[in-house]
This record gives C-alpha cells, structure tokens and sequence, in this order.
C-alpha cells in the first residue's frame, strides 16, 4: 500500500552542493515527491521537530546545525515509504552506515548526517503537519 514520509535535507547537503545527488537516489527507487518546501528553521520550529530529543546532551549543537542555513523539507509516496526510506539513508552515524546507503556514501560527521527521513507512518503525519499544513 502507498504511503508517504517526511524527507528533509539538512543544511550540510544544501552546502555540499548535493540535493541532486540525494533526491536522484530516492527518484530512482521508484518513490514519487509531491512537495518541496525551501528554508530557513525557526529555532522553535526546529525544537518542536525535534521534541523527543529534548533531553539529549547533543540538542543544542542539533538546533545549531539545523537552523545555519537552508534545509530543504519534501513529501515522498510510494510502497512502504517509511520504511524505504530509511533504508536508503542508513544508519545515524555515518560511520557506522552501509556503504551503498546516502549516509554511506555521502557522510563522515555523526552531527552532519546530510538527511533526517521520518521514522513512522505517525511521524511522518506529524512532521508533514508541522512543515507544510501549519502555514
Ligand atoms: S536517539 O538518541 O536514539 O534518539 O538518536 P537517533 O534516533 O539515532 O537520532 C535522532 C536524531 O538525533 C540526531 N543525533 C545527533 N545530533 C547531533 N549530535 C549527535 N551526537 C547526535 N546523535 C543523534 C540524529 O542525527 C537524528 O536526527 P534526524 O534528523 O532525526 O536523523
């Protein structure tokens, strides 16, 4: 059954000059994007995207990172999105991802992970609500 996700390239990939590189990926996997939505977080925006993070010692650099530049936010469809998804972005750590996974291939910082893609069909209400349907 198709559903949607969340997808949202985080300002490193804006700066390193690969949102062709990253959209093409989930392109050729069959997934269909419907949105793109170009900008700048707010500090609240981005807190409120990261709630459950609150308590984390890395939340702050997180909000910093986040909100430095542009982020690129976007809907994707297709069989299981979710789930595909994130497979195709691999592990937190970029590190630790497999190779042939975006953060794979593309990352190094375990901060600067290039993409955050949502991690449930309710998440991905969630955090399609709060960029694109609260404006
Ligand atoms: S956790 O702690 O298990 O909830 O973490 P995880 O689900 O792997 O990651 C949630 C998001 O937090 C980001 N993260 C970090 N940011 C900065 N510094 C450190 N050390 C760090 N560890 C995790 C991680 O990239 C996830 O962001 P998104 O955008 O959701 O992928």
């Amino acid at each position: 059954m198709s559903e949607r996700t969340f997808v949202m390239l985080k300002p490193d990939a804006l700066e390193r000059g690969l949102i062709g590189e990253i959209v093409g990926r989930l392109e050729r996997k069959g997934l269909r994007p419907t949105r793109f939505l170009w900008r700048v977080l707010s500090p609240e925006l981005a807190a409120r995207h990261y709630e459950r993070l609150a308590g984390k010692s890395f939340f702050s650099e997180l909000i910093d990172y986040v909100t430095r530049g542009p982020v690129l936010a976007s809907i994707w469809e297709g069989r299981e999105a979710v789930a595909v998804v994130r497979a195709l972005v691999g592990a937190t750590d970029p590190v630790k991802a497999a190779p042939g996974t975006i953060r794979g291939d593309l990352g190094l910082d375990c901060t600067e992970n290039l993409i955050h893609a949502s991690d449930s069909p309710e998440s991905a209400e969630r955090e399609i609500a709060l960029f694109f349907e609260e404006e």
